[in-house]
């Protein structure tokens, strides 16, 4: 399937840092100029921003209340997860519902590499090489009808290895949702990998979603039901506390959580004391997704 997505991220961003090395020695060679067709606009574009965090950085500190509250508890609990059969029961309003297998769901799609900036809701941030296909390309599979609105995800929920389940923290499953237009947009992925291996558990394995424009809590993990709906699906943040967390969530450094300033982020893995960077309009994907939100008042809607 052709790529329909066109992210304008560099040579150095999508390669692996020694083939990137050898390009650069390429291009002061004889096959310079052959390589410089390839790599001459995407090089222009470089601006040195997304630098991916290390796989280390991205697997150890996360969220995944599943398996606890603590930073570090997705990676020490999450190893007993049973990942593989998996299956997503895709339902609500579509044309083709049913129980998909993990293989179902990814024959015939390509998986891809999009490396996107990652800005949790509390205010850090991350940048992840994630690999992936579009969530679009699911749906399809299943046909969505014309009157669904909203799509609804669950996470799995299993008591004897997930330890976190245990404890009302929410109310589980972890439920998110989306509009159907964010949820067709290409730059919406579900994710099946992280540094072309596969997704480790306490990233939200076999498959994810990845919102890169939504703060991080949006991106449900292991999910196990994805609902086409007509009404817009209660997320489990949003039931816990809806004063802090709305149905959008978008980046937006503009609009603060009521108890911490979102202006401003702190990328992990520069150190105790490196410096904060400026929170970005839709974590740096306005140009994209802007006209999704027109005329709304993202105050209102936060
Ligand atoms: N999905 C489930 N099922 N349970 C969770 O606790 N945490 C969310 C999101 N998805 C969460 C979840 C939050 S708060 C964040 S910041 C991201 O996962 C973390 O994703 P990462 O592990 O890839 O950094």
């Amino acid at each position: 399937m052709a790529k329909r997505w066109n992210n304008t991220l560099t040579w150095k961003d999508v390669t692996p840092e020694a083939a990137y090395m050898n390009r650069r020695q390429l291009m002061t060679g004889a096959a310079g100029l052959a390589a410089m067709s390839i790599a001459g606009p995407a090089l222009a574009q470089s601006n040195g921003e997304l630098e991916p965090n290390t796989w280390e950085e991205i697997t150890t500190y996360n969220n995944f209340y599943e398996f606890g509250t603590g930073k570090d508890d997705p990676a020490r609990n999450a190893g007993q997860l049973t990942t593989d059969p998996w299956s997503i029961k895709i339902d609500g309003l579509v044309d083709r519902p049913g129980d998909y297998s993990f293989a179902q769901i990814m024959e015939g799609l390509d998986v891809e590499e999009r490396i996107y900036r990652f800005r949790c809701v509390e205010a850090w941030s991350m940048v992840i090489p994630w690999n992936g296909v579009e969530l679009q390309d699911i749906l399809d599979k299943a046909g969505v009808q014309s009157s669904a609105k909203y799509v609804a995800f669950e996470t799995l929920v299993r008591p004897s290895e997930m330890p976190g389940v245990a404890r009302n923290v929410l109310d589980w499953p972890y439920r998110e949702g989306l509009r159907l237009d964010e949820a067709m947009h290409p730059l919406t992925i579900m994710a099946t990998g992280i540094y072309g291996r596969d997704i480790p558990n306490q990233n939200g394995a076999p498959i994810r979603l990845v919102v890169p424009w939504k703060y991080g809590f949006k991106s449900i993990k292991s999910i196990v039901r994805i609902t086409l709906t007509e009404d817009e699906p209660p997320t489990s943040w949003n039931m816990a506390n809806a004063r802090e967390y709305g149905f959008y969530s978008n980046v937006n450094p503009n609009v603060n959580h009521p108890r911490w300033s979102q202006a401003t982020e702190r990328k992990i893995g520069g150190g105790l004391f490196a410096k904060r960077q400026d929170t970005l309009m839709f974590n740096g994907y306005e140009t994209e997704v802007a006209s999704l939100y027109d005329g709304m008042d993202l105050t209102k809607f936060y």
